[in-house]
C-alpha cells in the first residue's frame, strides 16, 4: 500500500518507479480509500498496540494505493526496498528514507509474510482483478 501521506504529497509515481526498477511486477493496482472500520480490520493484529488508534485514523484519512506485487522472494525483497518502519532508521535509498515523514506516516506498507500477503491481497482484490504468476511469466516472454 502507498499510504495517505505519500499519496497526498504526490509521491505515487516516484514510488511506483522504485518498485518496478527493483524488479517487481505490479499484478494488481487501484486507488481506494479505507473507512475507519476497514483500517481497523486490516490492522487488527495491532489492536492492542499503543499506536493502533493513530494508525487507523491516519490510514483512513485519505486515498491509498493498494497493489499486489509479484517477484521471487517478494516479501523479503520488498521489505528491503521500503526500509525500516522508522524512516530515521531506514537505509539510504529506501522508499521510507526518501518519502516517509515519521514512523506512523511512513509512506508504504508491505506484507510481513506470504500468508499476510495472501490475506491482504484478498482484502483489496478479487481473484479476477490480478494476474496469476503464470500470466506474469507469460507477459514477460511477450
Ligand atoms: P506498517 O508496515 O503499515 O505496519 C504497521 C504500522 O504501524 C507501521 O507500518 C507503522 O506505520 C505503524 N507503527 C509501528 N510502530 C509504530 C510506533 N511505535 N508508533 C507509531 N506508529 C507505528
Amino acid at each position: 500500500m502507498i499510504k495517505p501521506g505519500a499519496v497526498h504529497n504526490k509521491h505515487i509515481g516516484h514510488i511506483l518507479s522504485k518498485i518496478e526498477e527493483a524488479g517487481f511486477t505490479i499484478a494488481a493496482i487501484k486507488t481506494t480509500r479505507l473507512s475507519l472500520e476497514d483500517a481497523a480490520e486490516f490492522y487488527a493484529e495491532h489492536k492492542d498496540k499503543p499506536f493502533y488508534q493513530e494508525l487507523i485514523e491516519f490510514m483512513s484519512s485519505g486515498p491509498i494505493i493498494a497493489m499486489v506485487l509479484l517477484k521471487e522472494n517478494a516479501v523479503e525483497d520488498f521489505r528491503k526496498l521500503i526500509g525500516a518502519t522508522d524512516p530515521a532508521k531506514a537505509a539510504e535509498g529506501t522508499i521510507r528514507k526518501l518519502f516517509a515523514t515519521s514512523k506512523s506516516h511512513n509512506a508504504v506498507h508491505g506484507s510481513d509474510s506470504d500468508a499476510s500477503a495472501e490475506r491482504e491481497s484478498a482484502f483489496f482484490f478479487s481473484r479476477r482483478e490480478f494476474l496469476r504468476s503464470d500470466e506474469v511469466i507469460a507477459s514477460m516472454e511477450y
